[in-house]
């Protein structure tokens, strides 16, 4: 059994991922200050940071934390109203997390696919952040 001061909680997790998205979100808000402004390279390498900080909190947060503690969400399954909340959150976080890459494989090389698609990333990214930030709970 693991040691119950060594591990963390789900409201410790999810206050943790809010304060992950607030600060990409940030990012994503001074790329496209750049892209205004013209600097369409600068716009590109905030949006690389974007996209490995994304990924890094993804990959340590949800997997390494689910695989470690894998009943972690189970408060908020079992609470129907919050399970709501839950998914409504996951139908734009889950889109939005796969889109990333192909934002950054577009914005390199498809420039009109990446203009395009940017309108559906951006208000993706918007529903992520603010169902997950206002929507969920913390504490
Ligand atoms: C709503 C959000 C976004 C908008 C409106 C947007 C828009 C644009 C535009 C207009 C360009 C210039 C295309 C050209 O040169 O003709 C561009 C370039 C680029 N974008 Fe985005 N973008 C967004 C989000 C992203 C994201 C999330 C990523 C990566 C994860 C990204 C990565 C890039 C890259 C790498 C370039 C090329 C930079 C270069 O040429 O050096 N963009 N973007």
């Amino acid at each position: 059994m693991a040691d119950p001061e060594a591990t963390v909680d789900g409201f410790q997790v999810i206050l943790a991922l809010k304060g992950a998205v607030a600060v990409a979100s940030v990012l994503l808000v001074l790329s496209l200050v750049a892209l205004r402004a013209g600097k369409v390279r600068l716009h590109g390498q905030i949006n690389l940071v974007f996209f490995l900080a994304v990924m890094a909190t993804l990959v340590g947060f949800e997997v390494v934390v689910r695989m470690l503690q894998p009943g972690i969400y189970d408060w908020i399954r079992q609470d129907p109203h919050l399970l709501t909340r839950l998914r409504i959150h996951l139908c734009f976080a889950i889109p939005s997390a796969l889109l990333l890459p192909i934002m950054l494989y577009t914005g390199f090389g498809k420039k009109s696919a990446h203009r395009k698609l940017a309108v559906l990333f951006g208000i993706l990214w918007t529903g992520t952040a603010i169902t997950g930030i206002f929507g969920l709970p913390h504490g």
